[in-house]
């Protein structure tokens, strides 16, 4: 089939085949064709129902279509440059297998609101698989925290040692930041989830179609209230691509954390060698690939959304060819954040181990606890900022002297101040500085135990919610 016969007659001849090639679509918007199939399935059975065509006419065509469906399910549909794009190469197939009535699927419809129809139906299933990756990467995570609520760390600001942590805090902190990235995608969803098929090209039509219907069959949750808003809107893509930037944020920072932690500087994680790559020169290496890839496809995702706002933000109502740019960024960053939240998963699960003695010395090697030394003042009465100007004194001759907090003798804490007594120790112990912070959302073992227990309340809820 030629592009002439394509359109209208009012073209005389054919497109210049660069041209041709430049403005098709078919090469990636096949990715779409289960989608197109079924929004079409939903059309012609509105059609049939509607009166527009016939019954028969409406099965024969929903024949035609799952035939295209098995071929392509075969391997034996490909439609090339030709077709320009899904949309025409699914209905030009069609009329090659049930005849003429293949010319009637298009009444009511164009291919503005055909492939606004698709691309939501694609999105929505795309946000229902990235869900249910949130939740699989979420039950590792919870399973990790699980193992290591006693498990301490060093806590960081400004990536200098803060206040020592349970590793399941730490953890549990990425499980929240996914948390709420499962949540936004409910959320972008209801968005996503409203047919525009039916809108035409851009004022509806004058047949007596029932968008309602065809929504129904596709389960829409509702149809959009104004024609022109449905072929050109594309805010649920921004959406959802500002919703995928931001779990690429998460896992990049959990990336980032692991590659610092697998550094011989850190060396608070090893990776196991199902996960980790070698040097092709220094044999000595184990580099954090994974992470590091993580990290790096971040960006692409972040430019997808960017091009999309900036697609966006000059076009006239309605459809402009421009919207054809959507699809390559959208798909892109959907199998991106797949791909990405898959790897982490498995790296978490099978790929990292925490070196526990590395840890357990790191934190009672650092002045990590000065502030529990303010604390216990304070809790005696000592004005807080006195006690904190008092801490800052003994941290910097302990410094100069080599010496760490729970090296001072009981005499040397009782000159700083008649309020200490022999419990100070106990009182700036890891274990006891940790398990101290019990305060609501703290690191204190107890929180951390109701927190663990909350997170897999929450990984059981379904989908969408
Ligand atoms: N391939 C086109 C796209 O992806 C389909 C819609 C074409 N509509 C049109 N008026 N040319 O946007």
């Amino acid at each position: 089939m030629t592009q002439q016969q394509t359109w209208s007659q009012r073209f005389e001849s054919a497109l210049h085949p660069t041209i041709a090639r430049f403005n098709a679509s078919i090469h990636f918007d096949i990715e779409l064709i289960e989608y197109d199939l079924t929004g079409s399935v939903a059309h012609a059975k509105m059609l049939a129902k509607c009166g527009i065509i016939s019954s028969e006419e409406g099965e024969q065509l929903v024949t035609g279509l799952e035939q295209i469906r098995q071929e392509y399910r075969q391997g034996n549909f490909n439609p090339g440059v030709d077709s320009e794009d899904v949309h025409f190469a699914v209905e030009h197939r069609l009329v090659e297998i049930v005849g003429d009535v293949g010319k009637k699927l298009h009444t009511g419809r164009s291919r503005n609101d055909q492939v606004g129809t698709d691309t939501r139906l694609y999105l929505r299933a795309q946000i229902q698989q990235i869900q249910s990756l949130i939740r699989e990467f979420q039950t590792v995570l919870v399973d990790i925290a699980e193992q290591n609520v006693e498990t301490l760390i060093p806590g960081y600001t400004h990536l200098q040692r803060a206040q020592p942590l349970s590793l399941a805090h730490h953890l549990l902190a990425y499980f929240q930041m996914t948390q709420r990235d499962w949540e936004r995608l409910g959320d972008v969803y209801r968005r996503v989830n409203i047919s525009p098929l039916g809108c035409g090209a851009l004022a509806g039509t004058t047949f007596p179609i029932d968008r309602h219907y065809s929504a129904q069959l596709l389960h829409f949750d509702k149809v959009y209230d104004n024609s022109l808003d449905g072929v050109s809107d594309r805010d649920f893509a921004i959406e959802f691509l500002s919703a995928a930037s931001l779990i690429m944020v998460h896992l990049s920072r959990l990336s980032e954390e692991v590659i610092l932690w697998s550094s011989e500087e850190f060396g608070f994680v090893t990776l196991k060698d199902s996960c980790a790559t070698g040097s092709s020169i220094m044999p000595q290496k184990k580099n954090p690939d994974v992470p590091e890839l993580v990290r790096g496809k971040t960006g692409r995702v972040f430019g997808h959304l960017q091009a999309m706002l900036v697609m966006m933000k000059g076009l006239p109502l309605a459809y402009n060819k421009d919207l054809q740019e959507d699809k390559e960024g959208l798909f892109d960053a959907v199998n991106t954040v797949k791909a990405c939240l898959a790897a982490m998963t498995i790296l978490l699960r099978e790929g990292l181990e925490f070196c526990d003695r590395r840890l357990a010395t790191a934190v009672a090697s650092d002045f990590s606890n000065a502030t529990d030394v303010a604390d216990y003042l304070a809790a005696r009465g000592v004005p807080f900022r006195e006690a904190y100007n008092l801490v800052g004194k003994v941290v910097k001759t302990s410094i100069a002297a080599g010496k760490l907090l729970k090296d001072l003798s009981l005499s040397e804490w009782k000159e700083l101040h008649p309020k200490f007594e022999n419990d100070i120790y106990e009182a700036i112990s890891p274990r006891q500085v940790v398990a101290a912070r019990n305060s609501y959302g703290g690191t204190g073992f107890e929180q951390v135990t109701k927190a663990l227990q909350a997170a897999r309340d929450q990984i059981k809820s379904v989908n969408r919610e």
